[in-house]
């Protein structure tokens, strides 16, 4: 089966997809993205990432959005022409190529669309069931990490530095000492008095979906989150912490900078926020998740 992809309107094989060297995408980094999780076939919380997609692009003044219906029908042609059961698709919108390299942005931008969808398994993964190894690393990333831009080098970096120590992933600390996020994704804790925390939104965070779509589940259960900043000290004397994105969901940490996190396995809260979520999205836990039950 040869896999499509979107571009700019066209469905293409995505051995022959092209863009132009003098994208400034490529020149700049000067993009957008959004990944937004797919299972049963499905796009989970599309329209909240088409949401957030269109507020990146409003705060860096790209002057167009890219057809809102379209990108939506993308999504589900790609899903469907690729057979995605479960996965993601990937979304990038750039502004464009001029033919030559101006730092200053074009009054009329020609979007440069790019879709693409890929399985991959999200619920019944080892990272999901026996957790993560984490370690904290410094936050050198822009001012403006609640847009979605795809300048992602400070990512790429810390998330590098936490393979070769030997761990799955990086938590940022800020200058102010604080955890920001992970590498890409949300950090929580839940307290040993079972206060479940995550940092409230701010130009310091990318507000995540699966980070609101936790907060619509845990408010049906009648459950409360705090939002405020905590430090790594803090993270490793709780009695749980997890990440949150949309090809992580919910990922339990149980490790921070060698410290075992609570007894060093996921938690009871955390598997509860993961039974809760998996089934928000449709998923039947006893058969593809039986150990968050454990
Ligand atoms: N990253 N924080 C950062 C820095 C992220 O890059 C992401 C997502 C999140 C979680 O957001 P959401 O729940 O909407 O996925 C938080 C995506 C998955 C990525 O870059 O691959």
């Amino acid at each position: 089966m040869t896999r499509q992809a979107y571009v700019n309107g066209v469905y293409v094989a995505a051995d022959e997809a092209t863009i132009s060297p003098f994208d400034r995408g490529f020149l700049f980094a000067d993009a957008v993205y959004e990944v937004t999780a797919v299972y049963g076939g499905q796009p989970i919380d599309l329209e909240r990432h088409l949401d957030r997609l269109e507020r990146s692009l409003k705060e860096l003044k790209f002057g167009a959005l890219p057809d809102r219906k379209e990108l939506a029908e993308a999504h589900r042609k790609l899903i469907a022409a690729n057979r995605i059961s479960e996965g993601f698709v990937y979304t990038q919108v750039s502004r464009g190529a001029y033919g030559g390299r101006d730092f200053v942005a074009p009054d009329k931008p020609r979007l440069t669309t790019f879709l693409f969808a890929e399985t991959k398994a999200l619920l019944d993964v080892p990272a999901a069931r026996n957790g993560i190894k984490v370690v904290s690393v410094a936050d050198i990333r822009w001012g403006r990490r609640d847009i979605k831009a795809t300048g992602l080098l400070a990512p790429v970096l810390a998330k590098t530095e936490a393979k070769a120590k030997g761990a799955d992933d990086a938590w940022l600390v800020g200058q102010d000492g604080l955890v920001t996020e992970a590498g890409s994704a949300n950090a929580w804790i839940v307290t040993k008095q079972g206060e479940i925390v995550t940092r409230a939104l701010s130009h310091a965070i990318l507000p995540g979906i699966t980070r609101h779509a936790l907060f619509d589940v845990l408010a049906q259960q009648g459950r409360k989150i705090t939002e405020r900043s905590f430090s790594i000290e803090e993270a490793q004397a709780a009695a749980e912490a997890f990440n949150t994105s949309a090809v992580a969901l919910v990922a339990p940490v149980v490790e921070l900078d060698g410290q075992p996190v609570g007894s060093g396995k996921p938690g009871p809260v955390t598997r509860q926020i993961q039974k809760l979520y998996y089934q928000a999205i449709g998923a039947d836990v006893a058969k593809v998740a039986p150990w968050v039950n454990e």
